[in-house]
């Protein structure tokens, strides 16, 4: 059966004077004012004692911070969607506010940019004071904090609000280029004879930023490298990467071979896990100062299923790297005989794709060196690239949200495979390892990488990344 889906006819920021929406929700909704996208009131809540006036003048700020060169009309067509609700989440008053503000407006997007302990009050208030069927709600990561309160969270909001109407956010699936994984894996036949165990030796992924916590230690607290980006982005991105071909690549179809994958990687051995903490993160504000908070994490897992069963998978991801980027690289077998002798490749096959801050897909091959003599050189074959992103994947997502389309979010049960992934690492006695900002982490990662070239260490842009052996460090 079909279900009839219908545009959301308003916007609910929950947290519309914090961080979230500061930084990526109102350039995201500028974008989709821009095109067109976004013509419904927006109604900011929050409990700062705030009127419209300070509201409209934040959403300026963002945008002067965050949208160079803004368009005045765009800007001042944002401005005026906004409506604004002042009010303690714990109230009931808040949201008869809110009713009154959406006046006969029935079918909001509700977006929760607020802390996940207040999720379940606002839900239930929600529920007494909308007709939930018709609204939708988008919740931010972290969806927990461990597979047991993953668990709690789901429940709690299925009290309120069915399966089909929650939008859990990982913004990466959102990305041009992870959107990209997937379509280049499906769209072409070239690819998928060789994704599996008898041509790919092994799969890295890197998530590296130069970044620290940037002011966001009280946060980082709470989460550290595993929670705040393995658990979600990275394992989504494994999840694309090794998913079986989906029988359609939107909605149900999809998140299903996502889920069949996720539950197919066995949960993570701390045996198999490097953590490491960048010097200085201590004296960061919010930092306690004996924390053992990880703020770079390395790992193998290992995927039971007959198409990956034997090949690992790396993925490691840090805050104060020498680079912002992140990178997949597959390397594949070498040819079964050295017809070129000791002068052939010594290097593996590989495909990478450069998943940001620019888009490549690249493969990486062996070409005759020119000469009288029959020697090798390692060139990258560059499939696509392009620089940045087009629509920001904050603004990708919402689109989506608006129109009811959960292809790009995940489902309770992705979310609670993930989990189940990395609970094992979650609370680990052994302090993490200190390392030198803008190195690449606690040399310790590189016993984890079996085979001669270690870790592929990202460039800072896809035209500088080189292949060689062992340059991590
Ligand atoms: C967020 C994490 O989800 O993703 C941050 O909380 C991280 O710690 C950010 O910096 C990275 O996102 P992007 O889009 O900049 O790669």
């Amino acid at each position: 059966m079909v279900m009839e889906r219908r545009d959301c006819d308003s916007l609910v920021l929950f947290g519309a004077t914090g961080d979230l929406c500061y930084r990526k929700i109102y350039p995201a909704l500028y974008q989709l004012v821009r095109r067109g996208v976004l013509t419904v009131p927006v109604v900011g809540v929050a409990r700062q004692g705030w009127n419209l006036e300070q509201l409209a003048s934040r959403v300026r700020d963002s945008l002067a911070a965050f949208v160079p060169g803004a368009d005045a009309a765009v800007a001042a067509r944002l401005i005026g969607l906004l409506r604004y609700v002042d009010g303690d989440y714990n109230q009931r008053a808040t949201f008869d506010a809110l009713r009154a503000a959406l006046g006969p407006l029935t079918r909001p997007l509700l977006y929760l940019a607020i802390p996940p302990s207040m999720f379940a009050v606002v839900a239930e208030h929600l529920s007494a004071v909308l007709d939930s069927p018709a609204a939708r709600i988008v919740v931010e990561k972290p969806f927990g904090r461990d597979l047991a309160s993953a668990r709690a969270l789901n429940q709690t909001l299925h009290e309120h609000f069915p399966e089909s109407s929650i939008f859990r956010i990982d913004h990466y699936l959102g990305k041009e280029a992870v959107q990209n994984i997937l379509y280049f894996r499906f769209a072409n036949s070239f690819l998928e004879p060789v994704l599996n165990r008898n041509f790919i030796s092994s799969v890295q992924i890197t998530m590296a930023e130069t970044l620290g916590v940037a002011g966001r230690g009280r946060f980082y607290e709470e989460a550290g490298a595993i929670r705040d980006v393995l658990q979600n982005h990275l394992m989504q991105i494994v999840a694309l990467l090794a998913m079986e071909p989906p029988v359609s690549a939107e909605g149900e179809p999809l998140r299903d071979e996502k889920v069949k994958v996720l539950k197919a990687i066995r949960p993570a051995s701390p045996a198999e896990l490097v953590r490491g903490q960048f010097a200085g993160y201590r004296g960061e504000p919010g930092v306690a100062p004996d924390s053992r908070v990880e703020t770079f994490a390395a790992v193998t897992l290992h995927i039971d299923s007959w198409r990956w069963s034997g090949v690992p998978f790396y993925l490691r991801t840090g805050k104060r790297l020498p680079v912002t980027a992140t990178e997949v690289v597959v390397d594949l077998r070498a040819p079964p005989a050295r017809v070129f002798g000791e002068l052939g490749p010594e290097l593996p096959n590989h495909l990478r794709f450069r998943v940001g801050p620019d888009v490549a897909i690249a493969v990486g091959a062996h070409t005759k060196r020119p000469g009288p003599v029959m020697t090798g050189r390692d060139v990258e074959l560059f499939a696509a690239e392009q620089p940045g992103e087009e629509l920001d994947a904050y603004a990708v997502l919402i689109s989506a949200a608006l129109i009811g389309d959960t292809t790009h979010f995940a489902r309770q049960d992705e979310v609670e495979a993930a989990w189940a992934i990395v609970d094992p690492l979650l609370s680990l006695a052994a302090p993490p390892i200190e390392y030198t900002p803008a190195s690449w982490g606690p040399p310790q990662q590189e016993k984890l990488v079996q085979g001669p070239c270690g870790w592929h260490n990202p460039g800072a842009t896809a035209q500088d990344w080189q292949r060689s052996c062992g340059r991590s460090g």
